[in-house]
């Protein structure tokens, strides 16, 4: 295809220059002198801008606050984005990040080796930063899909050893710079030393009120404060100062039982381990996934990791004080006190929805040490009449320890009354007032049954809907504008719906029309304008109660007027997942996960008979304009 003509190695050759090793201190010490110098900007949120910078974001010399016109509703396995825009991939699952690299074995799918030096699979969250005068995008690879992976193999049971540790090294986060050629595409810098892969075997440091319990033992780590590696990484944050946030979601699908007679305990249960895996047989290659051995590994995982990426000698920090669910991202605020608040969702039907709120205050040059170590952490408590608080997971309120409410957090949260959620994903700040969006994406049982192991989940406040299938945004304003208040207003700003099939609560809320409809709302962040962009991971089937939602997308939301744009929809059977700015802010980011999932024709991005590869593309304007 027209955008891939220029392969990654000719785009290294005329791009950027590559650094020797050597360099490498020369470049971070002039970068920054420390971590924790302004120096280091994360480009992918609005949440630190000063005032006068979400100002200067709006250049948008277009008619109105979006400048584009939508794009129809589409199954076409491509990019599809408005006129007066251009779409070229960044990077793609298999892409090698040195050039000692192996180049990948399409015919086999890559092996373990391939895999080790390469871009992993299924990207999502990511954050572009500024360290000094490059640009280097931190990104999760959060799962492989094993049909697509080891399509090769005749059966799943044929899959080898090798193959379980090629997906397993195609997990984890990519930290790799990215340079700008002049044609104005985008692509990886190869050899670049910030390029690193962080991957299920990576040491991590355990920090905060779960490190060392006894809860987080294992026969490789007595001490209880060294893990091995972060996996099903799905959505993300960016602290101010400098660092990246990775969270783990779905970590339960990768541990089973040799034992299948064995009683897993309730407090296992509750995240959804079982003695069966969700396929990925991680077990067959090394014990800590079989619970049967150790069952405190699932202890160990469902945490938010901290990632230095000026250091790829850095050990990544697991930070237990933000608890331990199913985290979707981490939503990071300062405070107008100074204190830093993290807003995250549980992706869980019925589960919940929590702030972390630090005892210290973040001065920009000061330690960062024990923001995220330090803290407070609460659920939210919705009531039907538009107020809620936030429900502090105290040892007194909980009856628990500060340890077991780290990493028993859901348990922590029933014993407050927290109110169960339809699925929280992203959640973001307004970076114009104090206001917090969640989006909530579907919960097919709500109102009819709990969750496994879980609460009720009565239908009313922000959960509106029996057998939710389409999803809401809901919002809420802190009191006094105060991001760590107890009590707040909420509202819903939008119920995705299909008003060309329904006409009743399923039409979805008076913003929602024919031409802009989705379903199950997932990714969503304000840009530097306060333009609220909305990625979605849904139904496209494109049939009954979807029919005319077409293929995964995104859209753009002015949340002032309520009115939403759809601006992309993405290649078949993808979810559009992940989004992020270049420096200059002239570039978007978007990530494009699991094309041609679940048997699925899909060629994204090459075409022909290719194989399907997450990846992430690059979006400006032909006129060269601000992307937000
Ligand atoms: Fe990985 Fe909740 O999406
Ligand atoms: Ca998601
Ligand atoms: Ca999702």
């Amino acid at each position: 295809m027209k955008d891939h003509d220029l392969s990654f190695d000719e785009f290294d050759e005329i791009n950027s220059p590559r650094p020797e090793e050597s360099d490498f201190d020369r470049i971070v010490e002039s970068a920054i002198s420390r971590r924790g110098f302004l120096s280091v900007l994360a480009v992918g949120t609005a949440s630190f801008l000063t005032s006068t910078s979400v100002l200067s974001g709006r250049a948008d010399a277009a008619t109105d606050r979006f400048g584009f016109n939508q794009v129809a509703a589409t199954l076409d396995d491509t990019i599809t984005i408005p006129d007066g825009f251009t779409s070229s991939p960044v990077v793609n699952w298999g892409d090698p990040l040195w050039s000692s690299s192996p180049e990948f074995d399409w015919s086999v799918r890559g092996t373990a080796d391939q895999q080790k030096m390469a871009f992993g699979d299924n990207n999502d969250g990511m954050t572009v930063f500024a360290i000094g005068d490059r640009t280097v995008l931190v990104i999760n690879q959060e799962y492989t899909n094993r049909d697509i992976a080891n399509a090769h193999r005749e059966s799943k049971l044929a899959e080898t050893d090798d193959d379980v540790l090629k997906g397993m090294l195609a997990h984890g986060v990519t930290v790799v710079e990215i340079a700008e050629a002049d044609d104005g595409t985008w692509g990886v810098v190869k050899d670049s030393p910030f390029n690193r892969r962080i991957t299920p075997q990576t040491e991590m440091e355990i920090t905060g009120p779960a490190a060392g319990h006894d809860l987080l033992k294992t026969p490789a780590d007595p001490t209880g404060t060294k893990t091995l590696g972060t996996w099903n990484n799905c959505a993300n944050g960016e602290t101010p100062w400098g660092t990246y946030l990775a969270c783990e979601e779905n970590f339960n699908g990768y541990f089973r039982s040799a034992d299948k007679e064995m009683e897993v305990p309730a407090a296992l249960k509750r995240y959804g381990v079982g003695v069966d895996d969700w396929g990925y047989s991680w077990a067959q290659i090394d014990d800590r996934f079989d619970i049967s051995k150790t069952p405190n590994e699932p202890n160990r995982a469902g945490y938010v990791v901290e990632i230095d990426p000026t250091d790829p000698n850095s050990t990544p920090k697991k930070r237990t004080a933000l608890g331990r669910f199913k985290h979707e991202n981490a939503e990071v605020v300062v405070n107008r006190d100074g204190r830093i608040v993290v807003y995250m969702g549980d992706d869980e039907r019925g589960e919940f929805l929590y702030r972390y709120v630090s005892n210290g205050v973040y001065s920009a040059g000061g330690s960062t040490d024990d923001l995220l170590v330090d803290g407070k952490l609460y659920a939210a408590v919705f009531s039907d009449d538009g107020r809620g608080k936030w429900a502090e997971l105290s040892e007194a309120a909980t009856g628990m320890s500060k340890a077991e409410i780290a990493v028993h957090s859901r348990q922590a949260g029933s014993k407050v009354g927290a109110t169960t959620m339809d699925r929280p994903e992203w959640v973001t700040s307004n970076p114009n007032k104090a206001e917090v969006y969640v989006a909530l994406t579907n919960n097919k049982n709500r109102g009819i049954k709990p969750n496994k192991g879980g609460d009720a989940t009565p239908v009313g406040g922000p959960n509106p809907r029996e057998g939710n299938k389409y999803g809401q945004i809901v919002r809420w304003m802190p009191d006094d504008e105060d991001h760590a208040a107890e009590g707040f207003d909420w509202n819903i700003f939008v119920l995705a719906g299909n008003p060309a099939v329904h006409s009743d609560d399923r039409a979805g809320s008076p913003n929602v029309n024919a031409e802009n409809m989705f379903n199950s709302p997932d990714g969503i962040g304000f840009d530097s304008r306060g333009i609220l962009w909305i990625q979605t991971d849904g139904n496209y089937k494109d049939k009954d109660d979807f029919e005319g939602h077409g293929n995964n997308q995104m859209l753009a939301a002015d949340t002032e007027t309520g009115e939403i744009r759809r601006f992309l929809v993405g290649p078949v059977s993808c979810e559009v997942t992940g989004l992020a700015w270049s420096p200059d802010r002239k570039t978007m980011f978007v990530g494009v996960q699991h094309p041609g999932e679940k048997g699925f024709e899909s060629h994204w991005p090459l075409g022909g008979d290719s194989v399907p590869r997450s990846g992430v593309v690059a979006i400006k304007r032909t006129d060269g304009g601000l992307m937000g």
